[in-house]
């Protein structure tokens, strides 16, 4: 029997036993993260929505609280606590209207407008403040990846990857699939009266999950009237997540595969971001703080099957929410104000749906490794085997050889790793050509805009950004001066 006095002093010894604030600090990072609410994919002209814009705006103003604000434990080293400084911080989206506009939204969360601080003393004495109570602009640089990817349902129509569109292709040649397309054809053929308006009855199947699943969340969302929203019923909360799950399912299967891993050719680009970027930080000892990229949730099922996330949870197989983030954080123990690589570790966090307020995302740990902070040479060493970093890499492992790729063909390519030497090991035998056609015929709505058109004809090219803000895309010289800072 415990006195007590020994309950008090067990509760003295427990208080003594919890860590010492730890100095650790946070030298930069990168964040990935998905566009707000928007409406239907198979509707066309897909735009983000007043939710959406606040979802993304919230998620922003966390990252603020968490990277930004000089009390915070996170708080990036160095990085400005109220004025953005551009050399600080670099942020990109696909050329796509929800990505654009969402990147913009979580912007102005992120470094909010600064009042009577962002104000200038001209030589004549007078003082300017900028609109829109000192609304700060951050340039929100293209990525080729990803074009469009909001008005595509089909996430390989933006890879312009051969292997990986025959690999995802033979998804829909698999024996899953087509047990799945079997046992569920009943339960889509029910949902008729919410999905007649703007599917065929032939279209009401598991081939379409998600789209069907996309085009019923949204309503669920936004259609008030039974007028907009008919038999609306039928939509109990029980088919909703049936449909989501079999949403999940589809989705992953065509964004990742353990035995091609070139399918999720988007998760090896988005890796290959990271690690240049965060090299870079490292690199300019810190003069680079900050990475931001929107992109599309696709994106993020390839990355996390790469990244041997599902074996941590199988949530990491489901499609994350809306304003759903992700952030590879460079840390440190290390008292110098920039330590060698060896004192710095990564850590990688991720949150499903809209940040809000003091909230932060979780910690998970990547690569099947047992430590949440992960040495920065041995998340070298495994994003190495999973990333594509280079054009002729990127050549080599898709197998294309027009466009960009015409020269690289003959390269051999010996920076490859294990990845590509696994990668697009077709099976099906369902040539490139016919892929395609498979391609378009599992898109219901394919936009075929000009952008994706000049990717076709053009080839694609990775790593190669262009400023196209809203702020600077009319300046040549701002465009110039920024692509030389991405080259440093
Ligand atoms: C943040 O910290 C820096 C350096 O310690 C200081 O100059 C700056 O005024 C602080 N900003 C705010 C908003 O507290
Ligand atoms: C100071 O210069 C600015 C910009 O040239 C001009 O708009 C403003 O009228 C000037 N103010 C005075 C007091 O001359
Ligand atoms: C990977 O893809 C192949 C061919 O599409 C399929 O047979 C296999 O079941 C898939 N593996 C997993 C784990 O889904
Ligand atoms: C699915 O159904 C079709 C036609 O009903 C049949 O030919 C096929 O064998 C079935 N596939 C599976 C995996 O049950
Ligand atoms: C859709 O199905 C409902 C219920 O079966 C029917 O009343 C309606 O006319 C159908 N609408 C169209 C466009 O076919
Ligand atoms: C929701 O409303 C939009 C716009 O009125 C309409 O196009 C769409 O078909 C509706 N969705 C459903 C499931 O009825
Ligand atoms: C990191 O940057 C340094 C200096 O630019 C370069 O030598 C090295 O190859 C880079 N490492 C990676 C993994 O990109
Ligand atoms: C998985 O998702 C559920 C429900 O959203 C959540 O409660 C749980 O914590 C998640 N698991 C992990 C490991 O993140
Ligand atoms: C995010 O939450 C949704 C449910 O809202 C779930 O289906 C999905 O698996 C989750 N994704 C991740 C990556 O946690
Ligand atoms: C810093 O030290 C704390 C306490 O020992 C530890 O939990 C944490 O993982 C360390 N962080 C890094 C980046 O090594
Ligand atoms: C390919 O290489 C040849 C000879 O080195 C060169 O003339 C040509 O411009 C290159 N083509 C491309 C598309 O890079």
């Amino acid at each position: 029997m415990l006195s007590k006095a020994s309950y008090t002093l067990l509760a003295l010894l427990a208080l003594l036993a919890l860590p010492v604030v730890s100095a650790e600090r946070v030298l930069g990072a990168y964040i990935f993260a998905r566009h707000g609410d928007r409406t239907a994919k198979v509707l066309g002209k897909t735009r983000l929505t007043d939710l959406g814009y606040r979802e993304v705006y919230l998620t922003g103003s966390s990252y603020h609280g968490m990277y930004i604000t000089n009390s915070s434990a996170s708080h990036i080293q160095g990085i400005n606590a109220e004025i953005v400084s551009q050399s600080q911080i670099s942020a990109s989206a696909p050329v796509d209207t929800v990505l654009q506009n969402s990147a913009v939204g979580f912007l102005q969360g992120l470094y909010p407008p600064a009042g009577s601080s962002a104000t200038q003393t001209l030589r004549n004495g007078s003082t300017v403040e900028a609109p829109l109570d000192g609304y700060q602009l951050i340039p929100v640089s293209v990525v080729s990846t990803g074009t469009g990817s909001e008005d595509n349902s089909w996430l390989q129509d933006t890879s312009n990857c051969q292997k990986a569109i025959v690999s995802s292709n033979d998804y829909f040649a698999s024996a899953l699939y087509d047990s799945m397309l079997n046992s569920t054809a009943a339960f889509y053929q029910s949902l008729a009266p919410l999905l007649n308006r703007t599917f065929t009855a032939s279209q009401m199947s598991f081939k379409n999950a998600y789209t069907i699943f996309d085009y019923l969340n949204v309503a669920s969302i936004h259609n008030a009237s039974s007028s907009s929203f008919p038999s609306s019923d039928l939509l109990t909360s029980e088919v909703y997540y049936q449909l989501l799950a079999l949403a999940n399912s589809h989705e992953y299967n065509l964004a990742y595969n353990t035995s091609e891993p070139v399918r999720a050719i988007a998760g090896s680009l988005l890796a290959g971001e990271v690690l240049t970027a965060l090299n870079n930080t490292i690199a300019t000892n810190g003069k680079s703080k900050l990475t931001v990229q929107f992109g599309a949730y696709a994106t993020f099922l390839s990355y996390f099957g790469l990244a041997q996330l599902p074996a941590v949870s199988v949530n990491f197989t489901g499609i994350p929410d809306y304003a759903s983030s992700m952030a590879w954080e460079l840390v440190t123990n290390s008292t110098d104000s920039f330590p060698a690589s060896s004192d710095i570790s990564v850590r990688f966090l991720f949150h499903n749906g809209t940040l809000t307020g003091s909230a932060q995302p979780t910690v998970y740990p990547l690569y099947g490794q047992p430590t949440l902070v992960l040495p920065w040479s041995d998340f070298v060493t495994y994003t190495a085997k999973i990333a594509v970093t280079s054009q002729a890499q990127w050549c080599n492992v898709c197998g294309n050889t027009g466009g960009v790729c015409i020269n690289s063909s003959s390269s051999t390519a010996s920076t490859s790793t294990s990845f590509s030497a696994s990668a697009g090991s077709s099976k099906s035998g369902i040539s490139r050509a016919v892929a395609g056609v498979i391609g378009a015929m599992v898109t219901l709505a394919v936009i075929l805009g000009l952008e994706t058109l000049f990717l076709l004809v053009g080839g694609f090219r990775i790593s190669k950004r262009a400023v196209l803000s809203s702020q600077t895309r009319d300046s040549k010289d701002e465009s110039k001066d920024e692509s030389k800072d991405e080259s440093k």
